[in-house]
């Protein structure tokens, strides 16, 4: 039994995170020239207490296509300096205006709206900078077109824009449809890419890449799903932010169109097809002990009645 089969799940994703926040704790040091109030709204942030889900799933998805993913790590640390900006910038008075994000004040609470506003934008361009550091530089050059456009017009910030304005309209004016269009753009973009990432760098197989794709884009619908759930039925303190703020900002939500039940049967229906789309990888993965398959099945398997 090598190192790698011998692990058990938890103890996977374990190291995962201690090998993402070691990353991202020395991406951040910075020299001199950036000033101290800055660096620490953006440590502060980033190296919160979050799941780390999107740069868990780019390691494990290289590391399922049969790559290294020590080559990774740079790319696992963009996707989270992409996620934590957007959670500051989601959190800010102009946009959701919250005050607890991963257990603490969030970054503008902490610090200042203007200095929340620029740590948001440094995280966004050091991403990018991340990136660069890939080699050969043909990939650094596709990574960073992939996590561009997940985090651009159409995608992230798209999503984001008409998150915010949906609220503005009755309910009869939305439906699933466009509901399930936003939460693909505003969250499942970036869940998708994270594994699209981990496939670039693995210089995964056609197949491979499909199957992760579609995972992606199922399990990256039902998280959003899942999180508009939480903040009907989680408990603050286990999820570390504001709770029953959708119904309060007449947010539409998946609980608000279907109601509860009926958004738990589409997050369940939804992490059905996320398990299907795993079928590739469990005909053609003879080894019995594949670790980041059972983590990918793992995530499927808890994500409905997860408490944060
Ligand atoms: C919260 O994301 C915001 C959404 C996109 C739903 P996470 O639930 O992954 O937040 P952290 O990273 O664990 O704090
Ligand atoms: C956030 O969605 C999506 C992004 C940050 C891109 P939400 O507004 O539902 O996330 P939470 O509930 O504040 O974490
Ligand atoms: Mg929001
Ligand atoms: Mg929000
Ligand atoms: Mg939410």
């Amino acid at each position: 039994m090598n190192e790698k089969t011998s692990f058990t799940v938890p103890q996977y994703t374990d190291e995962l995170c201690c090998v993402i926040n070691t990353a991202l704790d020395e991406a951040t040091q910075f020299d001199v020239d950036c000033p101290v109030r800055l660096r620490e709204a953006i440590r502060y942030s980033l190296l919160a207490s979050g799941k780390r889900l999107r740069p868990i799933l780019v390691l494990t998805a290289c590391e399922l296509c049969g790559g290294d993913r020590q080559k990774a790590i740079p790319a696992a640390c963009a996707v989270e300096m992409i996620h934590a900006y957007s959670l500051i910038h989601d959190d800010l008075p102009a946009i959701d205006n919250d005050d607890l994000r991963r257990g603490l004040p969030t970054c503008h609470k902490k610090f200042d709206e203007p200095t929340a506003i620029l740590a948001g934008d440094a995280l966004l361009a050091l991403s990018f900078e991340m990136l660069g550091n890939l080699t050969p530089l043909e990939l650094a050059g596709r990574c960073c077109k992939e996590l561009a456009v997940a985090a651009g017009p159409c995608r992230l910030v798209g999503g984001q824009m008409d998150d915010i304005y949906s609220s503005n309209n009755s309910i009869e004016s939305g439906s699933i449809q466009i509901i399930e269009h936003i939460h693909r753009r505003k969250t499942g973009a970036l869940i998708r890419t994270s594994l699209r990432l981990g496939c670039l760098l693995a210089g995964a197989s056609e197949k491979q890449q499909i199957a992760l794709d579609e995972f992606g884009t199922y399990f990256g619908l039902a998280f959003q799903i899942t999180d508009d759930l939480l903040d009907v039925l989680g408990n603050e303190q286990t999820v570390g932010k504001r709770l029953r703020k959708d119904t309060e900002n007449d947010k539409w939500s998946y609980p608000r169109f279907l109601g509860v039940d009926g958004a738990k049967r589409e997050a369940e229906q939804t992490l059905k097809l996320a398990e299907h789309s795993l079928e590739y990888f469990r005909n053609n993965n003879p080894a019995q002990n594949n670790i980041p398959l059972q983590t990918l099945d793992n995530m499927v398997k808890h994500l409905a009645l997860r408490e944060k």
